[in-house]
């Protein structure tokens, strides 16, 4: 047995295992308290809203419930989203410019489908979402990192980056970008810089995915609009393509979630999406219609939103009460993550074992970065534990971070 092995394609024997995956395996030992995972709050899930939904669609719409439906998503649930989109970002779209997708990790999928060939630069935000580098990886792109800083991505970096892959004759074809509450640092992209990135994109000829699966989540300060919009407002060269995804504002079970983008994009991407699924599930789009139609949605997001709050504020107040000197962190506006820089000199990596003595888990920062670098960083997610939880996880892990610190004296 197993000699098949051997002939596995290219795209899966370059795809690694998912280090979150893995690490996940090791945070579920009993006693861990875990800020590893990027889950939402189970307490928070609208189980009573669903329940009455499902009785609802059977007793009007069993038949579409329980049917295929065309590939590039149910009208009903395409209707409610343009509205979605009109009323919380005041962008004007039509059915055409939207595909329903099996969630955001389905779309970067199919983007990374639609547009790498072996060896194509991808600039992607250093560091980056993991889930999207495995992807694009799998597809043999080479990373081209461009340096976060705390107002986003580095457009002085970005110019320069794109200009040089222009003087090679490289075939870049996109910029990855998660602008909102970014995974993993929980920066936001200022509206300045959203403004150069569009004028670079109409410069360079460069595709932007915005994949913002977090903004609806904001529970402070002032939301700069939407890369779409603003391309729309100004240089309008439809070269954004931007991913929406259910999974933090409504419940990651459901897999939903939609591009917006120009309709020739969207009719390459309804062909893809003819291969990989057929469609998205029919019954849980009229879940997610009726979640909209019945405004349930913004009654929903204001108690996620007050909830992370809280836990936000909680584990900020709890670094400033335990962390040593010299050991900072993000301070996010929204979103489910938190960003901790070590001194320069410390390994998060070789912490991890130690963290876990003290029965306590993060993820490693350097797995979210295309150069493997950023050893001294850590993730720390704030949704899913108790506020319990996070002051005493926090005392846990300033007492490993302690314990190296004397160690390295
Ligand atoms: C930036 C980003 N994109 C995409 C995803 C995938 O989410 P889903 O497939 O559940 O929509 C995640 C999940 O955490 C994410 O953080």
């Amino acid at each position: 047995m197993i000699d098949i092995i051997k002939n596995i394609a290219t795209a899966p024997r370059r795809t690694k295992a998912s280090v979150i995956r893995e690490l996940l395996k090791i945070t579920n030992k009993p006693g861990i308290i875990s800020f590893a995972g990027g889950l939402p709050d189970p307490e928070l899930f609208p189980y009573d809203f669903v329940t009455d939904a499902v009785k609802e669609i059977m007793a009007k719409k069993g038949r579409t419930a329980l049917q295929y439906g065309p590939t590039d998503g149910l009208p009903e649930l395409k209707e409610e989203f343009i509205k979605f989109l009109k009323q919380y970002e005041g962008i004007d779209v039509k059915p055409e410019n939207l595909i329903i997708t099996t969630a955001s990790q389905q779309a970067l999928d199919m983007v990374g489908r639609l547009f790498i060939d072996a060896s194509d630069p991808v600039l992607v935000e250093k560091p980056s979402y993991m889930g999207a580098l495995q992807v694009f990886k799998s597809y043999g792109c080479e990373f081209i990192g461009v340096k976060l800083e705390d107002d986003g991505v580095s457009t002085e970096e970005l110019e320069e980056k794109l200009r040089w892959l222009r003087s090679q004759d490289e075939h870049y074809k996109f910029l990855y970008l998660v602008p909102d509450f970014q995974n993993p640092s929980g920066v936001t992209l200022s509206e300045e810089k959203r403004r150069k990135v569009i004028a670079l994109s109409e410069k360079y000829d460069v595709a932007v995915i915005e994949d913002s699966p977090y903004r609806q989540i904001r529970f402070e300060g002032k939301e700069p609009k939407m890369l779409y919009r603003l391309d729309k407002e100004t240089h309008n060269t439809d070269n954004i393509i931007s991913l929406f995804t259910f999974s933090k504002t409504f419940a990651p079970g459901l897999r939903l979630g939609v591009i917006l983008a120009h309709p020739q994009i969207v009719k390459k991407m309804e062909i893809l999406k003819q291969s990989l699924d057929l469609c998205s599930s029919s019954l849980n789009q009229l879940i997610a219609a009726e979640f909209l139609r019945t405004g349930y949605f913004g009654k929903h997001i204001a108690v996620v939103k007050e909830s992370y709050k809280a836990k936000k504020d909680t584990m900020v107040a709890a670094l400033e009460k335990y962390m040593p000197e010299g050991v900072t962190w993000t301070r996010p506006e929204g979103g489910l993550f938190l960003w901790l820089r070590l001194p320069e000199d410390m390994s998060a990596d070789d912490m991890f074992a130690e963290a876990i003595k003290e029965n306590v888990a993060y993820v490693i920062g350097s797995a979210f970065y295309s150069d493997g670098s950023g050893n001294n960083t850590m993730r720390l997610n704030f949704s899913y534990p108790t506020t319990g939880e996070i002051e005493e996880g926090i005392k846990r892990l300033a007492t490993a971070v302690k314990k190296r610190l004397v160690a390295a004296k």
